[in-house]
């Protein structure tokens, strides 16, 4: 046999190859140009990783200083951007390795001590989303807030409900932008739901089996704030349940932002005319001089394909993987990494344009007098006068359709035409037909009446001030 030739460089792992790695593969399957991003979870881990081993006894106090000082070294080469990545060493987790060992000798070679990056990667993962999990709450508190500012500050404003589309009753605003404030809030309540499974720590599991060293799993638990170690070795190398659980939130997140700016797009377009959107917030067309176009929400709505494509890509790639680690996991980070960039960025423009949304008042208030939003109230009323549901339906439909053939509202039937369709009708119909006395009259916990609003506008205002993650 002559002599083998070794083409590449030398890897970390590098011992039982005779032959360097092909540079297609290198390049390949190279993560470090976007698992960097977890440097610091990676160097906290390591940290936490150095003192337990140190405190077990398996590495000396001095090996962990060095391992101190070195990976705090390379922490400002990172943060200040000067450290050299190499997409050779494959990864964030070799590329600190590597960094720590030519700069502190053997005891960078003993932090790998009774650890993978199998387990690794499970932990800078976690440890990144958990603090994720803190950015989106907290942008979520600030879009609720602006749902606040909105239900505070129009209280006067009536406008149309839909179902369907079509106008169905008379609502206040306040109440359509607290609608919102509900969503974000059941979507924070998931984001801590969530956080309770991802702040478990697999470190220690190795590469699958666990490890012989006498490690101390409960102290790096602890070190790294964790609220407790994972169960099963070969489980916690290859669960990434957490991760799809965060950007299923982060979907979810995203479809409510989508329900609310294909409201916005259809409220800003001249057939509605509901809101006015701030210019600073919409684009003009390069041909057509008088447009103003709703760009921004169009745009999230568009996004929220994009979030719900990681979430499907997440899954498929767990679904055919036998335990426990496989290279497929190193596919999880640029889906999770895009979900939170789409979704942080989303809800903080979003947070911006309800802040300053203005209802067109008049506008929203005269659409609230065509399309016979108060018919229900009109058969209500018949009910209160001892006429049974249904006929009342039956009665107050036939008006409806009278008010069409002659091109008018029920508001323009005069009494003796009201009192033709029953003589149970009185001249008190009038008030049940207005539009504020409808709304006013829906004053059930959760209703629409102000009464009921301003009841729930305290409650959401303090839930926003109470609520915490942990
Ligand atoms: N870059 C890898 C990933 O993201 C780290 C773990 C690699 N482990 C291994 N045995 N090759 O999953």
């Amino acid at each position: 046999m002559g002599e083998k030739k070794i083409q590449g460089k030398k890897k970390l792992w590098g011992g039982r190859f005779s032959q360097g790695t092909n540079e297609l593969v290198e390049k390949f399957s190279a993560s470090e140009h976007y698992d960097r991003r977890l440097y610091s979870q990676d160097i906290k881990g390591s940290e936490a990783h150095a003192r337990m081993l140190a405190r077990c006894g398996i590495i000396s106090q001095e090996d962990v200083k060095d391992i101190h000082k070195g990976l705090d070294k390379i922490k400002q080469e990172i943060d200040e951007g000067r450290f050299d990545w190499k997409p050779e060493l494959e990864d964030v987790h070799m590329n600190i390795e590597k960094a720590l060992t030519d700069l502190i000798g053997p005891a960078g070679g003993r932090l790998h001590t009774a650890r993978s990056r199998n387990d690794q990667v499970a932990t800078d993962l976690r440890l990144y989303v958990r603090e994720q999990i803190i950015v989106v709450d907290r942008l979520l508190a600030g879009l609720q807030g602006a749902f606040i500012h909105q239900a505070t500050q129009y209280t006067d404003v009536v406008m149309p409900g839909f179902t369907h589309l079509q106008k169905a009753q008379p609502i206040l605003w306040s109440h359509h932008m607290l609608a919102y404030f509900q969503m974000f809030k059941r979507d924070r309540l998931r984001l801590r739901d969530c956080l309770g499974r991802v702040n478990i720590c697999p470190l220690g599991s190795a590469a699958l089996a666990g490890t012989g060293f006498k490690i101390d799993r409960y102290m790096t638990a602890r070190e790294l704030d964790f609220d407790d170690i994972s169960a099963n070795s070969l489980d916690a190398v290859s669960d990434r349940d957490f991760a799809i659980e965060f950007v299923f939130v982060l979907s979810v997140i995203m479809m409510h932002l989508s329900r609310l700016s294909e409201e916005m797009v259809l409220w800003a377009s001249s057939e509605f005319s509901f809101v006015d959107l701030p210019d600073a917030f919409c684009t003009g067309s390069s041909i057509m001089p008088q447009k103003k176009n709703p760009d921004v929400p169009e745009l999230v709505r568009g996004k929220t394909g994009r979030v719900y494509g990681h979430l499907l890509a997440l899954l498929t790639l767990m679904k055919g993987l036998p335990l426990a680690y496989n290279r497929d996991l190193q596919e999880d980070k640029e889906a999770l990494f895009d979900a939170l960039d789409t979704t942080t960025s989303c809800v903080n423009i979003m947070k911006f344009l309800v802040a300053n949304l203005k209802p067109r008042k008049d506008r929203l208030e005269a659409d609230t007098r065509t399309g016979f939003l108060t018919a229900t109230d009109l058969a209500d009323y018949l009910v209160k006068k001892g006429i049974p549901f249904r006929q009342a339906h039956e009665i107050v439909g036939k008006a409806v359709a009278t008010c069409i053939s002659s091109g008018r509202e029920l508001t323009d039937l005069s009494l003796v035409e009201l009192k033709g369709l029953h003589p149970a009708i009185d001249d008190d119909v009038f008030q049940v037909l207005d539009v504020k006395g409808s709304v006013n009259s829906r004053n059930c916990p959760g209703g629409t009446a102000l009464s009921a609003v301003k009841i729930q506008l305290d409650e959401a205002d303090k839930w926003l001030e109470d609520f915490q993650l942990t």
